[in-house]
């Protein structure tokens, strides 16, 4: 799957463009605030609704506009053209799929998954817990086709009960979603799991490949106690004092994280910057590398300032991994430097500057 053309209306700097992007590797160049992270930014919207940024639009529509759009003209296998297009204003989010309007962002990113990797993405370590599962429930969710139902009604019980336990309900009225919330919620942990039983020797294989990366040990925890009661209704249930008391629910899949450990210690505590950015590279290129596996489909890979994020070796390394996976990729760097793209058989070279964007090659 690639982009094979790009239209962006109103994103930051970026008053208009549009690219015809290469299906291999896109080098985007610029100065500093030439509007490079922007176009990457625009890319995921299209696939998320919101960029690896921000999820505020405030800050994403340009000064002065108030909406932006970004669509664009996807070649996939079956069938092999797709339009789609997403406008976003303080009215809310339309999407268009094929001319027709789509009920949600869900379907925008099964038809473009994005992986990126940017200055940020060390808080897939370093940051909470929300970044760790949303890595984990981005995998399941391209893999599982069940998981964004009972996801999805996990959560809308989930909000039910702390609103109960909020307002001082009796506990009868909480305990009325105990049921929904353990069939639901065990079941999200099932999916998790079994992608997590795929993903971690992928991404023990990725980290063979970088010398400094190669003690990384990733242990999944569920949420709620895994000895003893194996179910979550039995764990609510033990909990409801206390979660009374609290106003919210403890225990259960929407506490679940991934405990990254870098040579026995916790990398959150202890890894370098550097080596963040390394274990992060890595975690991505495995959820990239299984999701081919699993779809026969390929992602679209965007790495905002590949210089200032991996080291040469890694830098290349990272490349070579990326070029062998077949994969649609756009990198920024503020120049060309000693970026070794010889690898893909196609290239794209694109000058970005006061948000105007050029193709060079
Ligand atoms: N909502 C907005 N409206 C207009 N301009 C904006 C908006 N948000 C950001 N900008 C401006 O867009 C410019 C480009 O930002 P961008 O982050 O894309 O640059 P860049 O090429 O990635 O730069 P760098 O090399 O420093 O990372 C900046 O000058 C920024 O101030
Ligand atoms: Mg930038």
């Amino acid at each position: 799957m690639s982009i094979e053309s790009l239209t962006v209306r109103h994103v930051r700097i970026i008053e208009h463009a549009e690219i015809e992007p290469s299906p291999g590797v896109n080098l985007i160049t610029g100065l500093n605030a030439a509007g490079k992270t922007s176009l990457l930014e625009a890319i995921d919207i299209l696939s998320r609704g919101r960029s690896f940024r921000t999820h505020r639009l405030d800050r994403l529509v340009t000064a002065g506009e108030s909406k932006l759009t970004v669509s664009a003209r996807l070649h996939r296998p079956h069938p092999p053209v797709i339009n789609i297009g997403l406008e976003r204003s303080r009215a809310g989010t339309q999407i268009r799929i094929q001319g027709r309007a789509a009920e949600s962002v869900a379907e925008l990113a099964a038809l473009l998954p994005v992986q990126a990797l940017h200055p940020e993405s060390h808080q897939l370590i370093q940051g909470g817990a929300a970044h760790r599962r949303a890595y984990i429930d981005w995998g399941t969710f391209h893999v599982e086709q069940r998981f964004l139902s009972v996801w999805r009604r996990y959560y809308r019980a989930l909000r039910q009960r702390n609103a109960a336990l909020r307002s001082a309900a009796p506990p009868e009225a909480v305990r009325a979603w105990h049921y929904e919330l353990s069939e639901t919620g065990q079941l999200v942990d099932r999916y998790r799991k079994d992608y997590l039983q795929a993903l971690l020797p992928v991404i023990d294989q990725y980290s063979r490949m970088f010398p400094s990366a190669t003690q990384i040990q990733l242990h999944y925890r569920r949420g709620w106690p895994e000895d003893g009661e194996h179910d979550l209704d039995a764990a609510l249930e033990r909990e409801l004092l206390a979660d009374l008391q609290r106003g919210h629910t403890r225990l259960g899949p929407h506490r679940a994280d991934l405990e990254i450990r870098l040579n026995g210690r916790p990398a959150s505590g202890t890894a370098s910057r550097g080596q963040q950015k390394l274990i992060a590279a890595v975690l991505r290129l495995a959820q990239t590398q299984l999701f081919t596996a699993r779809t026969g489909r390929a992602c679209v890979f965007l790495i905002d300032d590949l210089p200032a994020e991996l080291a040469p070796g890694n830098r290349q390394l990272l490349l070579q991994a990326l070029a062998q996976l077949s994969l649609q990729v756009f990198i920024t760097a503020i120049d060309i430097g000693d970026l070794e793209l010889s690898m893909w058989p196609q290239a794209g070279l694109f000058h970005v500057e006061h948000g105007h964007i050029y193709r060079m090659i």
